[in-house]
């Protein structure tokens, strides 16, 4: 009986809940599984991506899979982040109550130049898609009042934000000021309307983000030895966002919150010593 109620709480941590979720180019990308879980607990979603991700086709899958529409946003362009905060207040007929901000991109990276040799217009426009697009969607929101009371908006970020990890490039510092957005915004939006902010620290994971990354392979083998629980991965990820985009951690704001399978406190393993 116990075991039947936990259950049925357990289907529905979102339930009466609306939020826009960005990111999802295909089903490795880790938004592709916070979408899909969001809906299994009972939210109502909005997928977002930039234009060029729509041509690709996947995302679309994704949003007739779980009924969700698909705002485009590239969101490089302030216009169309406020536009999609507008369009999003029009859909669900009101506020919502989540975001999730799972963009990343390193022009320097993918072109192959080193964090020495950076050809800095690119350099720009990483920080711009990478970092202070999560400024744009969280101030187009707090500027339309956009988001409920006690609302929720997630980040994701990579420890190189604290501690060097040589190819991740301009990446290093772009989490650097994501993750300083999250707390500085956090202060602002939890003033207004106890909306919180966080980042969520995840580990090396199988993506088309994350591959772009030289020697990815090796490095992912290397992180999950460093990990006593080994690496988390975009499944687990997705659960931890629903848990902070539920009401179970209305208190938490402000945090760079490590989901890592104990990377970041670990100094050394056995296994890597081995
Ligand atoms: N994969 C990893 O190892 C890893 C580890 C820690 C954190 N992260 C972070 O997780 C987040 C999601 O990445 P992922 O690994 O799922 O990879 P992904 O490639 O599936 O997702 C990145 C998304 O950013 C979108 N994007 C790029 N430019 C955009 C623009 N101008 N406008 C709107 N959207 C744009 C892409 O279309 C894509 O959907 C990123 O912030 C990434 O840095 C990834």
């Amino acid at each position: 009986m116990h075991g039947k109620i936990n259950k049925t709480m357990a289907n529905n941590l979102l339930k009466g809940k609306k939020g826009i979720i960005s990111g999802a180019l295909d089903s490795n990308s880790i938004a592709w599984k916070v979408a899909e879980k969001c809906v299994e607990q009972g939210a109502e979603i909005i997928l977002t991506n930039a234009p060029i991700a729509m041509r690709m086709g996947a995302i679309n899958e994704l949003s007739e899979k779980i009924n969700a529409p698909i705002i485009p946003c590239d969101v490089t362009d302030n216009d169309q982040v406020i536009e999609l905060v507008e369009k999003s207040k029009a859909h669900f007929g009101g506020k919502f109550d989540f975001l999730l901000h799972s963009i990343g991109m390193s022009l320097n990276v993918r072109k192959g130049r080193d964090y020495t040799n950076l050809k800095y217009d690119w350099t720009h426009k990483t920080y711009d898609i990478s970092a202070l697009s999560f400024h744009k969607m969280i101030q187009a929101c707090y500027q339309a009042d956009a988001i409920n009371d006690w609302g929720s908006i997630l980040g994701l970020t990579y420890i190189a934000a604290q501690r060097v990890f040589p190819d991740y490039s301009e990446m290093a510092e772009s989490k650097a000021i994501l993750e300083s957005i999250a707390r500085n915004f956090g202060y602002h939006y939890g003033k207004k309307s106890k909306v919180r902010i966080n980042t969520i620290s995840q580990s090396p994971t199988v993506t088309t983000a994350g591959s772009g990354v030289k020697g990815f392979d090796d490095f992912m083998s290397f992180a999950s030895k460093m990990s006593p629980l080994g690496n988390a991965d975009a499944d687990t990820c997705a659960d931890y966002c629903i848990s902070l985009f539920s009401d179970l951690t209305k208190m938490v704001t402000m945090q760079n919150l490590f989901h890592d399978g104990g990377f970041s406190f670990t100094g050394v393993s056995s296994d890597v010593l081995r």
